[in-house]
């Protein structure tokens, strides 16, 4: 019995496949090379939803009509919701839409991450959200409701490349969660707030705001072996590394710092924290090869995802919300593939309790 389900297969998918010997991630027959040229999330999405409903309409038009309707939800509840941490004010303000299996269904939950991060944080800083221009494309209207301006070029193709590469990644444990609950046909929303509540723990989405905090308390690149020395002798796990499944680095981290290179020459990202941050991972990994030799322990997707969203304006307590935007397309991809096999999923357990004891 292995408590992780390490090495358990529980589902077949036609939806992504992690090569986690070779350092590969396939989106239907796509490399995450070849997904991330160019591409903007929508298309992404469309290639994740196809087939899983009647029939697709043209994506930009379809979730920016989605945004509005999140939007005017959002106004509705701006009271009970707009004092909470953005991620619980997510969760509640997703438990409104209402339940099914439909494709507008689907587009509302797309489409609400983006809205509900955005309004969210404008709310706790004492704005009001900015209603969504449908017309723009999905990463360009989140970054220009977030920020109340439009987003340049280069930093709408970072989130772009942001969103595309964490969209979907095998059954990772926010993706099973929203499988199992989606295998009882409760619905499309209850699978991704089972999907959102998984994603929001520290070894799963939760991480690379912690990436951050370390790189803010190293400070300056010399003292990283030390700073990260200490850590480890104190147990602590170093954030942005290791991977249940990657046993090399994880090609979402190189996609991601692609990204970020991109921003950098633009004037968009301040190149000594990307020094920083070069330095941190060069004594993590070194560390880390020492101290777990047995492990091969490599970069992961959150820590060049923390960089990137604090060079998008994101703040830390907003990264597990802006994660949520890219993989709720996965989720959603997933629930309709699992409902589609008709089966509840219903493993064992091992009983290691006490013996019954005898009636007296
Ligand atoms: N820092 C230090 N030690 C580590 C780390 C790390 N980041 N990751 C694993 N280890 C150690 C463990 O302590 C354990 O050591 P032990 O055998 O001496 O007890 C050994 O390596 C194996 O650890 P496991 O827990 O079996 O590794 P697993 O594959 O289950 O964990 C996980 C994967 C949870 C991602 C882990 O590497 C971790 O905690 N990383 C830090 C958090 C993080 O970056 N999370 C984001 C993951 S990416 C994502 O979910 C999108």
């Amino acid at each position: 019995m292995k408590s992780g389900l390490e090495d358990v297969v529980a589902a077949e998918t036609v939806l992504s496949h992690v090569d986690g010997e070779n350092g590969q991630l396939v989106v239907r027959g796509v490399s995450l090379d070849e997904l991330g040229a160019g591409n903007r999330y929508e298309d992404v999405l469309a290639l994740l939803l196809e087939g899983f409903f009647d029939s697709l309409p043209e994506l930009q038009p379809a979730l920016g009509a989605a945004r509005a309707q999140l939007h005017a939800i959002l106004e509705s509840n701006v009271g009970s919701v707009g004092s909470m941490p953005v991620l619980e004010g997510m969760r509640a303000m997703l438990a409104q839409i209402e339940d099914g299996d439909e494709l507008g269904t689907a587009l509302q939950l797309v489409a609400a991450p983006a809205v509900l991060t955005a309004g969210l944080l404008r709310l706790k800083h004492g704005s009001a959200p900015i209603p969504p221009d449908p017309s723009l494309g999905h990463a360009a209207d989140t970054l220009r409701m977030t920020h109340g301006s439009l987003p340049q070029r280069q930093q709408v193709a970072a989130l772009d490349s942001y969103l595309i590469t964490v969209a979907d990644h095998g059954l990772n444990a926010s993706t099973f969660a929203a499988r199992v609950v989606a295998s009882t046909q409760a619905g499309l929303v209850s699978a991704t707030l089972a999907g959102l509540s998984a994603l929001k723990g520290p070894l799963h989405g939760g991480a690379p705001g912690p990436v951050l905090d370390a790189l803010d308390s190293v400070g300056r690149p010399e003292n990283a072996h030390a700073w990260l020395e200490e850590a480890l002798v104190r147990g602590e796990r170093l954030m942005g590394f290791g991977h249940r499944i990657y046993r090399v680095r994880d090609p979402r981290a190189d996609a991601l710092k692609s990204a970020l290179l991109a921003l950098a020459e633009s004037g968009a990202m301040d190149r000594q924290r990307l020094a920083l941050a070069e330095a941190v991972e060069r004594a993590a990994l070194q560390l880390l090869r020492e101290k777990k030799p047995d492990r091969r322990l490599e970069t992961n997707v959150e820590f060049y995802t923390a960089l990137l969203l604090e060079a998008l304006g994101f703040p830390r307590e907003a990264f597990t919300c802006v994660f949520a935007m890219g993989r709720v397309g996965g989720w959603i991809a997933h629930a309709r593939e699992q409902v589609t096999t008709g089966r509840l999923i219903r493993p064992q357990s091992l009983y290691v309790g006490p013996a019954p004891r005898r009636a007296a």
